[in-house]
């Protein structure tokens, strides 16, 4: 496929090297410039390009930025881009840790809901709970016992077929995690969040989810975060988010 990435840090990047080992066509774009991809795009074999490229000539745009920035991005990206590209957010929501307080979301609005809104552009909601680490690492042929699942959450069913395919071509589950208005099942605090399940404890963990408590348990997962002691392992962190539940 052709995919546009735009965010080029933990995720993006990450994105980008695994999507170009599978033979994609990746273009990539951050805030600075393409120039400043330049040994990213070396190294992967992306194309850097600019944010108003990487939704050009595409059939896939993954978005992959802080949310706070969703709002700076330019006005009307996506106004020339056929419907039938399918646009991923990877997106979340940290208000006191990095995004400030965005008051749709805090009323109740499932965060990629907002981004849709922003972007004018319906998104699925994908990749946002796992971690780089696990991205990077922890894919697995299909069929392997344990194989880390990741919910896929969005309102084409066509869309969410290929980004589940996707999934799979990059070594996990993809399950369907229902629309993009249950996509909160899904967002920092919630029991699938950056907790490495498989299938099976991916479907449960959905299904576990707990509204009214979810941003009360983000908040407490960063606090807990920054008091790991020095030299804390990334399997420290998947264990930390799964004693929050
Ligand atoms: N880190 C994780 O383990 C993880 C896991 C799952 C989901 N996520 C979520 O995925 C999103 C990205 O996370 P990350 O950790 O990859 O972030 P990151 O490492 O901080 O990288 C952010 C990227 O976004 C780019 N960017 C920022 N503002 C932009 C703008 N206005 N236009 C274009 N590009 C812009 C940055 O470009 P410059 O460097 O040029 O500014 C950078 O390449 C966040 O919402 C995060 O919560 C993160």
């Amino acid at each position: 496929m052709k995919i546009g990435i735009i965010g080029a840090g933990n995720i993006g990047g990450t994105l980008a090297r695994k999507l170009t080992r599978l033979g994609h066509s990746v273009a990539l774009a951050n805030s600075r410039g393409p120039e400043t991809l330049a040994a990213l795009a070396a190294e992967t074999g992306a194309t850097a390009v600019s944010v108003a490229d990487a939704v050009k000539d595409v059939e896939l745009v993954i978005v992959t930025i802080p949310q706070k920035a969703i709002p700076l991005l330019p006005q009307g990206l996506f106004r020339d881009v056929p419907e039938a590209v399918i646009t991923v957010d990877t997106g979340n929501y940290y208000p006191a840790f990095r995004d400030g307080r965005i008051d749709a979301i805090e009323n109740g609005m499932a965060e990629s809901r907002w981004v849709a809104q922003q972007l004018g552009r319906p998104v699925l909601k994908a990749f946002n709970n796992i971690t780089a680490q696990s991205l990077a690492e922890g894919g697995r042929p299909p069929g392997t016992a344990g194989r880390i699942a990741l919910p896929v959450a969005g309102d084409d069913a066509r869309a969410k077929a290929v980004v589940i395919g996707l999934v799979d071509a990059l070594g996990f589950d993809g399950i369907d995690a229902g629309s993009l208005d249950e996509s909160w099942r899904q967002q920092p605090g919630t029991p699938v969040y950056g907790t490495d399940w498989d299938a099976e404890g991916v479907r449960l963990a959905l299904a576990q989810a707990n509204r009214a408590r979810s941003a009360e348990l983000r908040e407490l997962g960063v606090q807990k975060m920054q008091q790991l002691p020095p030299g804390f392992t990334h399997q420290d962190v998947i264990n930390l988010l799964r004693s929050l539940q």
